[in-house]
């Protein structure tokens, strides 16, 4: 299986993703890195892989239309069969989305359907919740909107920070954007009518509920 990742930043996601294609644990070669910012880190991490990067600028761009067909340009000669956002911080409109309908995966950290959009830490915290956590999910027009695939929690502690937080569901996102990829590669998970099917089940609200230990 041939992936592309999209970026905006720093990139550890992909890292996760280097790393699980390098050791097997992922069973895809990552074919291209996009990235919308020409200094974002994850592109160096990308290099340092071995892996071809490119950068559409949206600020070349007028419309949000013409920035994704100049991202599906640049995809094209890859012929990727997923598509993963990873820190990716441009919305998309049906013009990408629907080209790449199934087969494009976003990570949002929080507990979907809970929080979506942006500070979604802050929001958790703010509201006295006792759990936090990371959702993968297909991407639809709608944002943060597309069904659920998998969902890892973690603990909100007394006195925790959005910092603290985030870097405790980071770890987890670590964990279950490349598996969730792992289960496409290994043609278990796929996108219907009904929502994610995972070998041949409809998930549920939230996905797969991976609950365990981090190690
Ligand atoms: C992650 O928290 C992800 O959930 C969100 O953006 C952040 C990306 O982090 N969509 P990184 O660039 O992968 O380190």
């Amino acid at each position: 299986m041939k992936i592309a990742v999209l970026i905006s930043g720093s990139g550890s996601n992909l890292q996760a993703f280097i790393d699980d294609a390098a050791c097997g644990k992922l069973s895809a070669e990552i074919a291209l890195v996009l990235s919308n910012r020409a200094d974002a880190f994850g592109l160096q991490r990308a290099a340092d892989a071995g892996i071809a990067t490119a950068v559409v600028d949206h600020k070349a761009y007028e419309k949000r239309e013409d920035f994704d067909r100049a991202m599906l340009d640049a995809l094209a000669p890859y012929s990727v069969d997923l598509v993963i956002l990873a820190g990716f911080m441009r919305i998309l409109t049906p013009v990408f989305i629907s080209t790449y309908s199934g087969r494009l995966l976003n990570i949002h950290p929080s507990l979907l359907p809970k929080y979506t959009g942006l500070h979604t830490h802050q929001r958790a915290i703010d509201a006295g919740d006792k759990w936090a956590g990371a959702t993968v999910h297909f991407v639809t027009e709608e944002l943060d909107g597309g069904p659920p695939i998998v969902q890892a929690r973690v603990p909100i502690l007394r006195d925790d920070n959005v910092d603290a937080l985030a870097a405790r569901v980071l770890q987890r996102e670590h964990r279950i954007y490349p598996l969730a990829a792992q289960w496409f590669a290994q043609g278990r998970l796929r996108l219907d009518a009904r929502g994610a099917i995972l070998d041949g089940e409809v998930l549920g609200p939230g996905g797969f509920q991976l609950d365990e230990p981090i190690s």
